[in-house]
């Protein structure tokens, strides 16, 4: 069976086709804010200007479909709403299942899918979420996250301020490696939760007496750190011996890197899909749509609102 998948959560455009062993087609036209960061109508207007486009673009290939899933949260509500109604026309007209997916359980499955991990420790990581996750009796509990801003958001936020476009988290990632010399930031560890807003206003402030590249140096050493705790405190309580990253922000280098060494230490596996699945993209929505399927977890068009704050320990996983 296929699965067509729509994503638009926030800034990506993006629908794909995919099947148990491979994506077939995927087609995307990404939201770039002209300045400042993404706001949400103007996202959404992009995404109502150019579904019919992407949509088109993945149909052109002439592979055929079982089901229509679409993001359906977290996420920003005026994007989340212009996909929804794409992908309910699209069901209709095609008579096929209508899926939604939650957003977050997607990232976790792309990279399930791509790596050939099992069961893993999750640390999920873009714009708006932090979080770590794992399995536990039927679905993916979260053991730790954010409790203000998402680190990529946090990531962002800073680049903004040092003048760079949106998204700065791979423009901090490039100064970062020219950093000398770490400055000591807010480093703010809760229990099993995080918070990065400090830390950001901290990191402002620093960027007024240290030059940008140590201040992204800093950032980047000291967010990754608090991170890395966390998961490893996560793998201590499940005793789960695989960690998995996922989210935008997993694209980083060094975040990998660190987590790596944790895993090494520990004697646990660290899994790293392909770079293509760190950002949001069409195929981890048509793929868990088509895990779904197969458990029947499909939606009737009256009942398929989007949820802007949905939690992926929303979501049963009866495939693990
Ligand atoms: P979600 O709804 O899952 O929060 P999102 O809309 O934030 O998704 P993603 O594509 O998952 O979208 O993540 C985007 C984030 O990833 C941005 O904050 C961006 O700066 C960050 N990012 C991308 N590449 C890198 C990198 N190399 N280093 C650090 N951050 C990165
Ligand atoms: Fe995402």
């Amino acid at each position: 069976k296929r699965v067509l998948g729509i994503e638009g959560t926030a800034w990506s455009l993006s629908a794909a086709i995919a099947g148990w062993d491979r994506v077939y087609v995927e087609a995307s036209n990404p939201y770039v804010p002209e300045k400042g960061g993404i706001h949400p109508m103007a996202a959404a207007q992009h995404h109502a200007n150019h579904i019919g486009d992407v949509i088109k673009e993945v149909l052109s290939s002439g592979i055929d479909f079982d089901g229509v899933a679409f993001s359906q949260g977290p996420g920003l509500g005026p994007c989340l709403r212009t996909v929804a109604t794409a992908a309910r026309a699209l069901a209709l007209a095609y008579d096929v299942p209508l899926i939604g997916v939650n957003h977050c359980v997607a990232h976790i499955e792309v990279g399930r899918w791509q790596t050939g991990c099992y069961d893993p420790v999750v640390l999920y990581v873009s714009g708006a979420n932090s979080q770590v996750l794992a399995y536990r009796a039927g679905r993916y509990r979260i053991f730790g996250e954010t409790l203000d801003i998402g680190i990529g958001n946090a990531l962002d936020k800073f680049g903004r301020y040092l003048g760079l476009q949106h998204p700065g988290g791979p423009k901090i990632e490039a100064l970062a490696k020219e950093g000398k010399q770490y400055i000591e930031l807010p480093y703010v560890v809760k229990g099993m939760d995080l918070s990065f807003s400090g830390m950001m206003s901290a990191a402002k402030d620093a960027a007024q007496r240290y030059s940008k590249e140590d201040v992204c140096f800093s950032l980047q050493e000291n967010s990754f750190a608090m991170l890395v705790e966390v998961t490893e405190r996560a793998l201590a309580h499940t005793g789960k011996n695989e960690v998995l990253i996922g989210g935008g922000v997993g694209a980083n280098m060094r975040l990998q890197k660190m987590l790596e060494d944790m895993c090494n230490d520990r004697g646990a596996r660290f899994y790293a899909p392909p770079r293509r699945y760190f950002g949001d993209n069409g195929s981890m929505i048509a793929y868990t749509g088509l895990l779904q399927l197969k458990y029947d977890m499909t939606l009737e068009v009256e009942d398929s609102a989007v949820n802007p704050c949905y939690r992926p320990d929303e979501v049963d996983i009866p495939w693990l």
